[in-house]
């Protein structure tokens, strides 16, 4: 368990802090976008009390927490444990529910459970009620995957990163539901790391609602733990200080949408700014395997290309171990 955290910590130490960059270049780019598709529109099949929207995210050292709505009370309680159907522990946690404009959303539960061990399969059931659904915690030894903005189909990585837009709703509060319903089958069964986009702001000119009502009440992720006073902010860091490019300080990787109906930005600010290393214009996927405790790889795949193709990539090596950039970072960081 003790590794466990070691590598969640790693991972907070790759986004955010000094690394260095060895860059490869892609070809350029021969996307051809295809025509939106009409808007998804799910609804829940189970009983009233029976979960929905199951979704589970990592919660500090070797915790998980587990989110589902229900339309009727239930208790806030997970049963878990490494057998099916044989729960051995019981959390309980809150449960809220929002208001937008005439819209009221169901009871929205957060439990937290654990100590969990590494790279097991947990089996649980929410609320007391419907089906058992189960997760596998990420590994304790490297290496370990990430998956970022993942055209959805597969469970081949240990963590799904998503950065907003999320449900893409625009005020349209039952788009939230749909989504929830879209993406249980995956994010019960991966932690899903998000954050928050400009179409989750959803807020009015009054600020009634307030900016990411749905958003902050739906996806809460572990930003007490690691120390921010804000479900917008957790753990990330800067590695741009005033326009200038700094080689100790962490590195961003800045990725658009899985896709969207908007089409893609396909300008860019000329020239190009000293701090940004590659641009290009395409919808995909990326993935972050880290290693090893000082090398991490990126690699960055378009939808339009076959899954194994690699349209770019990066390797990333923590510089805690240069000495140049010791005086730059804080000492119990390094
Ligand atoms: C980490 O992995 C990289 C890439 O495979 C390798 O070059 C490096 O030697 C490894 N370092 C350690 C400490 O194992």
């Amino acid at each position: 368990m003790e590794k466990w955290r070691s590598t969640l910590l790693l991972l907070c130490i790759l986004l955010t802090h000094p690394l260095f960059t060895l860059h490869s270049k892609a070809q350029p780019d021969d996307f051809v976008r295809q025509p939106p598709r009409p808007v998804v529109v799910t609804t829940h099949h189970g009983s009233e009390t029976d979960p929905q929207q199951v979704h589970i995210s990592l919660s500090g050292e070797d915790h998980m927490k587990v989110s589902w709505i229900t339309n009727a009370a239930v208790p806030s309680t997970v049963e878990y444990g490494k057998v099916s159907g044989e729960y051995t522990a019981t959390a309980t946690g809150t449960q809220t529910s929002y208001h937008y404009f005439s819209y009221k959303s169901g009871k929205i539960h957060h439990v937290k459970i654990g100590p969990l061990e590494p790279d097991t399969v947990y089996y649980y059931r929410c609320g007391g009620f419907g089906p058992e659904f189960s997760f596998k915690t990420p590994p304790a030894t490297f290496p370990i995957e990430f998956v970022v903005v993942e055209h959805v189909d597969s469970i081949d990585y240990d963590v799904f990163l998503l950065p907003g837009d999320l449900s893409y709703a625009n005020g349209q509060q039952p788009l939230w539901d749909s989504f929830g319903h879209l993406v249980e089958p995956y994010a019960s069964r991966r932690p899903w790391m998000v954050t928050q986009g400009n179409h989750d702001i959803e807020s009015h000119q009054s600020n009634n609602p307030k900016d990411f009502t749905a958003y902050n009440a739906r996806w809460p992720m572990p930003y007490q733990e690691s120390g921010s006073n804000s479900n917008l902010f957790y753990s990330f860091n800067t590695r741009v200080y005033d326009n200038e490019a700094d080689s100790c300080s962490p590195v961003y990787i800045t990725i658009g949408d899985g896709g969207n109906r908007e089409g893609l930005a396909m300008t860019f600010e000329e020239p190009t700014p000293s701090i940004s290393v590659y641009r290009e214009p395409s919808f995909g996927h990326g993935r972050l395997r880290i290693l090893n405790t000082t090398h991490a790889h990126w690699t960055w795949h378009r939808n339009d290309d076959s899954n194994p193709f690699v349209a770019d990539q990066v390797w990333l090596e923590s510089l805690s171990s240069t000495k140049a950039c010791h005086s730059k970072i804080p000492h119990d960081e390094l």
